[in-house]
């Protein structure tokens, strides 16, 4: 064993790629290229950790403990890893004084739309690996540094309109109120901007670049807002006979000015038992990552990502929405015929509130290559040893989602440019207390390739419709919008075909 090579992480760092793909565990490196096509859980995941540590990424998925997992990783070790050589990977400002410095650690597959603040969607081909999004994956969208909250005096506090304000511990409202836990998935209005400045011509959108990932679901566990309310003896008349609609609430994610990031909604859905309108304190059975709102987080289900304040600190109800520029500017949605950001007439719009319908493929990706006769990522079984893994054969898969509690109907997929038309296999679960759904639809559908296909490309298309029977429009043009929100047009990828 004297003769053992060692390794430094930066030479590790280098082996990222399926033509030579290295990475390391526990002090230890492997030379895992051999592998990467037939492995189950496929090739793209696999390279998400090329060159770098395993042990965040097998965290997600708890298979790998297995033994034999652990023998197919052995036969491929190289040599030990030096220790002196591993630094520690963060998203944390290095000058101490920086009102970054003090971030949460971010998993290494996050893709970085901005890094302070930070802004990080993951990649397609995890987020399509189950229903319930693993919280390391959950897209973040932070405006400002991560507050960091002193538990033991933390206070929600309960404006009421007589001036007083009642705090509410968190102890407290897990014993006074009926605790509640739903499948919800979160949207960023910005989700699919990207495409805007790809597809369309000589106009740029202000705004981070998402692509299709800015949309996540978990299963948020809290209280309900109106039993909150109720238990303050706010009342929705009186409140309404003196003009307060508004809900408004506050973060603690405070700036430079001391103004946390805030939102409000209609005072009426904060009541309406049907709308689940939650103060959450738990998330995928956890508390709340600090990334996500640690310790409570204001959940408006069906409602756009901006309005589900994080570290959420302060209720009240009021005359007028929130002063929060999140509230008033940002999430504003004007004509095509808007297009300097210097002007737009922010008083013109109204805040978005509901969601429209949407849906992506999340996997394969634009430019893929495929063969005549091949069944789509079906690769797994190629190799005889894996065959019992052929239920990971791989689909061409994705998700729909429509806003305000309304339902996935159908998923059509063409896979002619949008000439014909054929359905999706879909997955959902509802709101156990109102059957409403809050949360996304999984769809799949195995394409295969003909053997007799006379074209080099194949375009495919999705689009989801709604219970309400909405669907979506087929161009992204007559969407654009200077904010770049709310891109729902059909969402559409081309494969290469090789002959
Ligand atoms: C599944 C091996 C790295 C994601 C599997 C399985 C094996 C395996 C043997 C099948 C497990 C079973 O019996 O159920 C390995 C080895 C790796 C590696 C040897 C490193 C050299 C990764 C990485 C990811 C990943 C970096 C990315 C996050 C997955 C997924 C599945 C899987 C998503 C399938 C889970 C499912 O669909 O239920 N892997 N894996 N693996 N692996 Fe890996």
């Amino acid at each position: 064993a004297k003769d053992e090579k060692v390794f430094t992480a930066d030479e590790v760092s280098q082996h990222n790629s399926l033509e030579s793909l290295w990475v390391s565990y526990k002090g230890k490196v492997y030379d895992v290229t051999e592998f990467a096509q037939s492995h189950p859980g496929g090739a793209k995941n696999l390279l998400l950790a090329a060159g770098k540590d395993l042990a965040p990424f097998w965290g997600l998925y708890q298979q790998h403990s297995a033994d034999h997992v652990q023998e197919i990783l052995a036969r491929y070790y190289i040599g030990k890893l030096d220790p002196k050589s591993v630094k520690k990977s963060s998203t944390n400002n290095s000058d101490k004084n920086s009102a970054y410095s003090n971030e949460p650690e971010r998993h290494p597959a996050m893709k970085i739309n901005n890094p302070t603040p930070f802004n990080g969607e993951p990649p397609p081909s995890l987020l399509l690996r189950s229903f319930i999004t693993p919280n390391e994956l959950h897209f973040i969208r932070n405006r400002l540094p991560v507050p960091q909250v002193d538990i033991s005096t933390f206070t929600l506090d309960i404006a009421l309109p007589s001036g007083k304000t009642i705090p509410l511990t968190i102890d407290a409202l897990k014993d006074k109120f009926e605790v509640v836990e739903i499948p919800i998935t979160l949207m960023c209005a910005g989700n699919r901007r990207a495409e805007f400045n790809a597809k369309v011509k000589d106009k740029k959108v202000n705004g981070l670049s998402w692509d299709q990932c800015a949309i996540s679901t978990a299963r948020w566990k809290g209280v309900l807002l109106a039993d909150i309310l109720e238990h303050c003896g706010i009342s929705y008349k009186e409140c309404r006979a003196k003009g307060l609609v508004h809900l408004s609430v506050e973060g603690l994610d405070a700036g430079p000015d001391g103004v946390g990031t805030g939102a409000s909604i209609p005072l009426e859905r904060a009541f309406d038992r049907s709308a689940s309108v939650m103060v959450a304190f738990e998330m995928n059975g956890e508390e709340i990552p600090r990334d996500h709102g640690f310790p409570l987080r204001l959940i408006v289900p069906g409602t756009v990502g901006a309005r589900n304040i994080k570290w959420l600190s302060k209720i009240s109800v009021s005359t007028e929405e929130s002063e929060s520029p999140t509230q008033r500017r940002d999430y504003k949605l004007f004509g095509p015929n808007i297009t300097n950001v210097k002007t737009i007439p922010w008083e013109k719009a109204p805040s978005v509130q509901y969601l429209p319908v949407t849906s992506a493929i999340l996997e394969p990706s634009t430019g893929t290559r495929v063969e005549p006769g091949e069944t789509f990522f079906n690769n797994a079984p190629k190799f005889k040893q894996y065959l019992r893994f052929l239920r990971f054969t791989r689909f061409k898969e994705g998700y729909a989602y429509s806003g305000a509690g309304n339902g996935i109907t159908r998923v059509d997929i063409s896979v002619d440019g949008g000439q014909t038309w054929t359905q999706t296999d879909i997955y959902n679960e509802n709101d156990p207390y109102t059957q409403r759904s809050f949360a996304w639809t999984l769809w799949n559908y195995e394409l295969e390739i003909p053997e007799d296909i006379k074209e080099d490309k194949i375009e495919i298309c999705i689009r989801a419709i709604d219970s309400n029977c909405n669907t979506q429009p087929e161009k992204i043009d007559a969407l654009w919008n200077i904010r770049g929100l709310l891109n729902n047009s059909w969402h559409r990828i081309e494969l290469l075909v090789d002959r």
